[in-house]
């Protein structure tokens, strides 16, 4: 008699669904003619003085395992350019830990800090990995609507609605993948005093710091007393356009870094060390080339949003990341249905805003980091489109 098998898996786990957002790539690969508006991903290829200087650390032989934190010159540089932009200084010794992409950097940091049951407020819509991050940690999601007359901003009102006694820590990730929204000067005092009086910890994603357009990023951190209690996160995939080069980072006070450290080091060792070397030279070299991309995006971004508005998909303006967020429901297709059709019938990759968070719903999201001719191209096929429904 065969005995039942346990299971293989763990519920946990199991409970978390596979991103929806892969489910259309995986629907695109391979079909030509397709035009993605859906990988949120620059099309440029990494500066080429960033790929020469990690040539060059292979040719001279270093290729064997870093410090566990990051090699010292680029925790160094990362330093000096968070002193730069945000006005704060951390110890490359002891507040700075490089790591496999953002994606790491968010993991690590729930799973440091997170206790089983403990709440962190987030966005909805937000960024895929957050909600997962967070049950994998022991720890429980509280969304946070927010919604387009409000131009997708977390505001520090909502915000407080949603605390309790169990609250520990608030995820902030703006500008915000899907919607492109940023926060005003407003939100981030509010939030900031909301995390001071009721002892919260922030968790502050800033991966699209760079990617701003008509105004500068401003950070979280470098408000009075907040580097204590945030714990920033920030890398080199967009801005730098170094996705595939997996290189990320973290600061905070080194208490946290201490506890992220051990995960790190148990389970990735150091990242990648020719990574490491690409991502110290676009921090000494880079910054003509982020400029010249944040340039290209803005153009881009302006005509995507314009043609979405002009073909009746009304859609706020997006001030930051590389994403136009438009309102398709007066289509009377959801989301999920107008992704898939638009892809059917016009071959063009959108995400379908329902993968964010339930707030998402009724909406798509469209990448602008793809050529202005396929962008054009892609508009017009989506015009076509809607104007057939
Ligand atoms: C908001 C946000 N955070 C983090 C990441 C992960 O970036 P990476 O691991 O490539 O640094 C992404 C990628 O799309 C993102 O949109």
């Amino acid at each position: 008699m065969r005995t039942a098998r346990r299971r293989l898996t763990n519920a946990k786990v199991e409970r978390i669904p596979a991103s929806g957002i892969r489910r259309f790539f995986d629907l695109v690969s391979g079909v030509p003619g397709v035009i993605s508006l859906g990988v949120g991903e620059p099309d440029f290829v990494t500066p080429e003085r960033f790929r020469e200087a990690a040539i060059r650390s292979i040719k001279d032989g270093l290729t064997k395992y870093t410090s566990n934190y990051g090699i010292r010159p680029l925790r160094e540089a990362i330093s000096a350019h968070t002193a730069k932009l945000r006005g704060i200084t951390y110890d490359p010794d002891t507040e700075i830990l490089v790591t496999v992409g953002v994606s790491e950097a968010v993991d690590l940091a729930l799973r440091a800090t997170l206790n089983e049951g403990d709440e962190v407020i987030l966005a909805d819509p937000s960024y895929v990995a957050y909600v997962p991050g967070i049950v994998l940690a022991g720890g429980v999601p509280v969304a946070v609507a927010t919604e387009e007359r409000y131009e997708f901003r977390l505001r520090a009102e909502d915000v407080e609605q949603a605390i309790t006694d169990r609250t520990r820590a608030i995820l902030l990730g703006f500008p915000n993948n899907p919607t492109g929204a940023v926060l005003t000067d407003e939100d981030r005092v509010g939030i900031a005093r909301l995390a001071e009086r009721h002892d919260l910890l922030v968790y502050a994603d800033e991966i699209y710091d760079r990617l701003v357009y008509g105004g500068e990023h401003r950070s979280i951190v470098s408000l009075p007393d907040m580097r204590e209690r945030t714990i920033y996160l920030a890398g080199f995939s967009k801005a730098y356009a170094m996705t595939g080069w997996r290189v990320g980072y973290v600061c905070a006070p080194a208490e946290v870094i201490e506890q992220m450290m051990k995960i790190h080091q148990y389970t990735v060792m150091c990242v990648p060390t020719a990574g490491q070397y690409a991502a110290l030279e676009a921090l000494r070299s880079g910054e003509g080339e982020v400029l010249r991309m944040v340039a290209e995006y803005d153009r881009r971004r302006r005509v995507m949003w314009r043609r979405f508005n002009d073909m009746g998909l009304a859609c706020f303006e997006p001030r930051g990341a590389f994403y136009c967020f438009p309102n398709v429901s007066r289509t009377g297709l959801s989301d999920d249905e107008f992704a898939e059709r638009l892809l059917k019938e016009e071959k063009v990759v959108v995400v379908p805003g329902g993968a964010f968070g339930e707030r998402g719903r009724g909406y798509v999201r469209a990448c602008y980091a793809t050529s202005l001719e396929q962008i054009e191209e892609a508009c017009d096929r989506i015009a076509r489109f809607v104007g057939r429904l």
